[in-house]
């Protein structure tokens, strides 16, 4: 390896001393049974509850007062709330939730943007032994449905901004009895006088705690499922991979409709006694600066998206801010660039630190450390107690420098528990005692694991996971549209974007003879999805083909779609329909 792709952490200046000293003996000594005795609190019974151990349990020690959120709003609104506040008010909503007539096992679901509120309900529903559900305020109809009646929730919290997509669906999903609208004044009114004391209710560490939907490549997104037991995996890879100090100012940038803004917005983080900061507004280099800046961020949790889109800003900009406070940085969600971490390192005086897991894992499952040496444009090293690998597609571990599927050694706290109401789905995962990731990479001599691919075609755009099949069916809701095949692009941005490849009818396809109508047809297609599916999961481009290329049996090739795109080679046709 050239040296220019290693960041050595010999000479390293730590202004703190990293919580994680060395890996290799952390890593051998490791026991999930004592690292939970030591870090988790349990009640009677080896039961325990992950907003307790989050938020309650620091109210025993000094940190009561400590602040725990300090929020900014997009128009500058500011609130603070210290780990007590935080408690009485997820209390206070816990006790609401259960004067709606929740109860234990049941799904309440927020549609929320990114305000005090979501801490509030969030905690509240997992205090009350309840299954928290996030979903992007990006959403839309169609995308709203699918979720809200695959996992029959009872309950949306929501705002008054967002409620109008789902008065309509209401007809359409008879298990939801009640919508709350936290900033409507009669939902305030009737907040006031609930009571802020509540018992938290221990739950079994095999309870289930939150879900998140998320996209493979065929049929409509899945309900991923986690447990209570989670927090314990989140608690230990904040307290040594983001490696969270009791004094430190803490942002992650993600968003709670992601599994980051859950495992690192607010439990793992929370666990750990940190400051986080919490900005509701859209992305904006100078604006994000000048959070860094004005709150004294010290760790800064982001995704190489945001980061190239800071490189887009230019180093001037970084100049005229005072990121001093700054002192460990990272990164997750895509492959981290070389470029990003070499530009990191140039104005921040920083390396980004990538990590790697997913949805399904619950927790970080690979990364870099803060005393581990980089290798500039690899992802790291497993996390403790969990044995990662690489294998084969029949689930048998490959020679090193072999590329295969990242996979995992099943039984970690934070793995995902269940997908909802879909046993097949769940048991496809696992091959041969292995849970097969659906990435592919490959690990060299020294441990270290390298990204290279999706298994299969599941795009990240901008961070967000998009099922093709989900864009394909809102495409061919719209009016003339035949059939749609969906596949990433790479793009120096954002990833890669969305793009569509659609036949048309053949009414349609005489008028898209006219330029203009093309220009107009294209903009409309991708309005029709933004409106009906979610704000983020529009194709950016689109081309109109007379065919697509199909299996015999009927699936679309996208493979074959990206590979012209690419200008690649197709590869291997033989099951084609015709090609
Ligand atoms: O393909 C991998 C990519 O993101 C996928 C998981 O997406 P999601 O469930 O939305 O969770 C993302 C946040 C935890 C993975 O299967 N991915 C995630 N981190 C990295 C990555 N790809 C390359 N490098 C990473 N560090």
């Amino acid at each position: 390896m050239n040296p220019q792709d290693f960041f050595s952490k010999k000479d390293y200046k730590f202004k703190l001393p990293p919580h994680l000293t060395d890996y290799q003996k952390t890593y051998d000594d490791f026991n999930w049974q004592e690292a939970a005795k030591e870090e988790i609190s349990y009640f009677d019974g080896g039961k325990l509850n992950a907003a307790y151990n989050a938020v309650d349990r620091h109210l025993q020690t000094d940190r009561k007062n400590k602040k725990a959120l300090l929020w900014e709003g997009d128009k500058g609104e500011k609130e603070t709330y210290t780990f007590e506040e935080l408690s009485k008010w997820s209390n206070k909503y816990g006790n609401y939730l259960k004067s709606l007539g929740v109860e234990k096992g049941d799904r309440v679901f927020l549609f929320l943007p990114r305000i005090p509120a979501v801490y509030f309900s969030f905690l509240g529903i997992l205090k009350i032994g309840a299954i928290a559900g996030t979903l992007f305020s990006a959403f839309q109809e169609k995308a709203l449905l699918d979720r809200l009646e695959n996992s029959g929730a009872k309950v949306v919290i929501t705002t008054k901004e967002l409620l109008p997509r789902l008065v309509p669906l209401r007809k359409d999903l008879p298990e939801l009895k009640t919508v709350v609208v936290v900033d409507d004044p009669q939902f305030l009114e009737q907040i006031k006088p609930v009571s802020d004391q509540l018992s938290v209710m221990p739950m079994e560490p095999t309870d289930y705690a939150f879900m998140l939907y998320t996209s493979g490549t065929t049929g409509k997104p899945k309900g991923i499922v986690h447990t209570h037991n989670a927090i314990l995996s989140q608690h230990l890879t904040a307290k040594y991979i983001l490696d969270i100090h009791n004094e430190d100012i803490y942002w992650c940038t993600a968003d709670h409709g992601w599994v980051t803004g859950i495992a690192y917005g607010i439990l793992g983080s929370l666990s750990c006694g940190v400051t986080s900061v919490v900005y509701s507004g859209r992305f904006d280099a100078a604006k994000w600066y000048e959070i860094l800046q004005n709150y004294k961020v010290t760790i800064w949790y982001t995704a190489p998206t945001a980061i190239r889109m800071l490189m887009a800003g230019g180093d001037e900009l970084v100049a005229k801010y005072d990121l001093s406070n700054l002192r460990h940085l990272l990164s997750v969600g895509e492959p981290l660039n070389p470029e990003a971490i070499r530009w990191g390192l140039k104005v921040y005086g920083l390396p980004f630190h990538d990590t790697w897991w997913q949805t399904e894992t619950g927790s970080i499952i690979i990364g870099n450390y803060p005393t581990m040496d980089i290798k500039i444009g690899v992802m790291g090293k497993p996390f403790m107690g969990i044995h990662t690998g690489i294998v084969d597609d029949k689930g048998v571990e490959v020679p090193n420098k072999t590329e295969g599927n990242i996979a995992m050694k099943p039984g970690w706290p934070s793995q995902m528990a269940w997908v909802w109401n879909n046993d097949e789905k769940y048991k496809s995962y696992f091959e041969n005692g292995w849970y097969i990731s659906g990435d592919r990479g490959w690990k060299d001599d020294e441990g270290y694991f390298h990204f290279v691919g999706r298994a299969d075609d599941v795009i990240k755009t901008s961070g967000e996971r998009v099922g093709p099949f989900e864009v394909e069916s809102s495409l061919i809701e719209f009016p003339g549209v035949v059939e749609a095949g969906v596949i990433g692009k790479p793009d120096a941005l954002r990833g890669e974007i969305i793009k569509a490849f659609v036949v048309l009818s053949p009414e349609l396809r005489e008028k898209a003879k006219d330029e203009e109508f093309v220009k107009k047809l294209k903009d409309d297609l991708a309005m029709h999805v933004k409106k009906n599916l979610a704000g983020h999961a529009y194709p950016r481009e689109v081309d109109f083909i007379d065919k697509l290329p199909k299996t015999r049996s009927g699936k679309i090739m996208r493979r074959i779609l990206k590979a012209q795109e690419m200008g690649e080679p197709v590869g291997d046709t033989s099951t084609l329909e015709e090609y």
